[in-house]
């Protein structure tokens, strides 16, 4: 999830670039870039730095870069770490074009050797420069119309992306398109601008259009113009916007946190972009060292997870695929812990780490102290390039974008998601799942995206139902099997944001103490989807309904029975038994939401945490 901002008019563009990243730095900020086409002459200029937007501004120090037509860029990595060199814009083997872009182009790796093979020559590791090199080389090919090129090369890439180019030939005119990611144009008469999202554009306009997937618009000043892929005349949606700046980086959001819970089926779906090959083999080419890596998973016969707070309950939750899966033993363990334990670790051991920020010390620790056993550590984070990615022997990103709020939600949806591929790939790597049930496998989780859009839809019922319990001094959560690791998870959600005590219980445990805390009216959630515990489950419900607990039940739609056990059901649409952690995690992601907003707390800045837990 990078920001885009783009501007041809008649103003010096670079104050309007960097002000519009600044805006949008919330989107993503491993790296900057901006390029200016120069009115006189049309030069093409580029200045792009890794890290902060600040490091930009200092590169930029004193230079003016005059020119009123201009991109800039702020970068999420998900193809190449973070460097001055894989920092947006690119630019096409003649240097005349640049391009900036958000998202993933899934089929780089074969348009990148076909040009490769016809002299051209890469600066960079991003699918990026392989669409700006693509654009340029269809112009050379083509009658040198820079829009039939653009329109050309789009009919050839795969995957998500919103792109924007400017041409030193065409000096006043930028080029854009988009495909499933984001990106809105803003209407002035003396000019034109582009953005991925609204933020960028309401300090210049706020008469917007947003652009449709696979349409193309020429921007000039004054003018937009939008065409289909086949370059006929086609039409946006045009609005004008409300929003001051602030609700704008929120999308609109009261806070991040509720914008972050309803990005989860983009960042699930980007997730598992590109996770199997036309062979229907899972493919996860993130891990780094080819066939040695896949050898030395291959002989893998233990597995430790290690990981922190809500990617310690992802973990859980993936011992249940890795095992049901690959049939490898897997110990799950919180980092700080593990380190200063003796485990058993051998070379034929693997050591998954899971960290959203790839910055937790613990877990970083742990890592380091695996590796340096002999174990072979992966990891799993939502940041290329952080500390532990780059501690480890290989990487499987989540594309999860920014999490901005403290309370981490989209980050373990997809957690749980990259787990569930890492369990299939070493079930494949070991002979355990065929090609073509790999295929079924990820056909069946494809359909996730549309399912936890689904689930979302219950949130106005869910906030009712928060109203009805934001005075309980206390909520109790329990799950079997899958549904553990998720009662756990809702009942950190609540606490750490809403200051309300709450706990997440193995059903199977409520009777050896913890049904001592129920009292008249004690609210518990139970998960109790379908599957071989429920009826278990059933039973844990009817014993605490017997010492008059309130009941929340998260079931299976068309589950009609759990009515007559609980006192309030929310569904969720039906999925293979091990995988609905991801739909049921959800609901109670809305709930604890819900409860701290009626509670008036600072649900974005919860009191006492931090994002990220850097020291010990
Ligand atoms: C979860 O909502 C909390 N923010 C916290 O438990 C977090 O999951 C934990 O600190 C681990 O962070 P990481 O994934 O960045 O390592």
């Amino acid at each position: 999830m990078c920001g885009i901002i783009g501007y041809t008019g008649r103003e010096q563009v670079l104050p309007v670039l960097l002000d519009g990243l600044t805006t949008l730095e919330y989107r993503g900020y491993d790296s900057a870039g901006v390029a200016v086409v120069g009115a006189e002459g049309g030069q093409l200029r580029l200045v792009k730095r890794a890290g902060k937007l600040a490091n930009l501004r200092d590169a930029l120090d004193g230079r003016t870069l005059a020119g009123t037509v201009g991109l800039g860029h702020t970068r999420w990595a998900t193809h190449g770490a973070p460097s001055d060199a894989n920092s947006h814009p690119h630019t096409d083997e003649s240097g005349d074009l640049a391009v900036i872009h958000n998202g993933i182009f899934e089929n780089f790796g074969e348009l990148k050797a076909e040009l490769v093979a016809s002299g051209h020559t890469f600066a960079s590791d991003t699918d990026t420069e392989v669409v700006a090199h693509l654009i340029g080389a269809l112009r050379e090919a083509g009658d040198g119309d820079l829009v039939t090129a653009v329109r050309a090369a789009l009919q050839r890439v795969e995957g998500a992306f919103a792109l924007a180019v400017v041409d030193r030939r065409n000096p006043t005119t930028i080029v854009a398109s988009r495909r499933e990611a984001p990106l809105v144009l803003g209407h002035r008469d003396d000019a034109s601008l582009l953005a991925s999202d609204v933020a960028g554009l309401i300090a210049h306009t706020r008469d917007i259009t947003a652009l449709l997937d696979d349409q193309v618009a020429i921007l000039t000043p004054g003018a937009i113009e939008l065409l289909d892929l086949d370059g006929r005349p086609a039409e946006g949606h045009r609005y004008t916007v409300d929003w001051d700046i602030a609700a704008a980086a929120k999308q609109g959001y009261p806070h991040f946190m509720l914008k972050e819970i309803h990005e989860q089926p983009q960042a699930v779906a980007d997730t598992l972009l590109g996770r199997v090959d036309v062979d229907g083999r899972i493919v996860v080419d993130e891990l780094r060292g080819g066939r040695s890596v896949e050898d030395e998973l291959r002989s893998v016969d233990k597995v430790y997870v290690v990981a922190c707070g809500t990617s310690y309950h992802a973990g859980m939750v993936a011992k249940y695929a890795i095992e049901h899966w690959a049939g490898i033993p897997v110990e799950v363990e919180i980092a700080s812990e593990f380190r200063y334990r003796d485990p058993i670790l051998t070379p034929h051991t693997l050591v998954v780490a899971i960290s959203q920020s790839g910055e937790t010390a613990d877990t970083i620790a742990a890592a380091v102290h695996a590796r340096n056993q002999q174990a072979k550590v992966v990891a799993i984070s939502n940041v290329v390039g952080s500390s532990l990615a780059r501690a480890a022997d290989a990487v499987l990103y989540t594309r999860a974008g920014p999490e901005i709020a403290v309370a981490s939600t989209k980050a373990f949806t997809t957690q749980i998601v990259a787990l569930d591929v890492l369990a299939l790939y070493l079930a494949q790597l070991r002979g355990a799942l065929f090609p073509d049930e790999c295929r079924d496998h990820l056909a069946r989780r494809a359909a996730l995206p549309a399912l936890i859009a689904q689930v979302l839809e219950s949130e106005p019922a869910i906030a009712e139902l928060a109203r009805t319990v934001s005075a309980a001094r206390y909520m109790m959560f329990f799950g079997r099997h899958v549904g553990l690791p998720i009662a756990m998870e809702g009942a950190l959600k609540l606490k750490e944001i809403s200051y309300v005590h709450a706990e997440g219980f193995a059903a199977g445990e409520m009777k050896h103490g913890p049904i001592a805390l129920i009292d008249e009216g004690g609210p518990v959630v139970a998960l109790v989807t379908r599957g071989h515990v429920r009826g278990k489950v059933v039973s844990n419900i009817q014993q605490v309904k017997g010492r008059g607990a309130v009941v929340l039940a998260i079931a299976t739609e068309g589950d009609t029975e759990i009515k007559e056990h609980a006192d309030h059901v929310v569904y969720v649409p039906e999925v293979h038994e091990l995988l609905y952690p991801v739909l049921t995690v959800v609901p109670l992601q809305l709930l604890g939401y819900h409860i701290a907003v009626q509670l008036g707390r600072d649900v974005d800045q919860p009191r006492n945490l931090a994002k990220t837990v850097t020291v010990e």
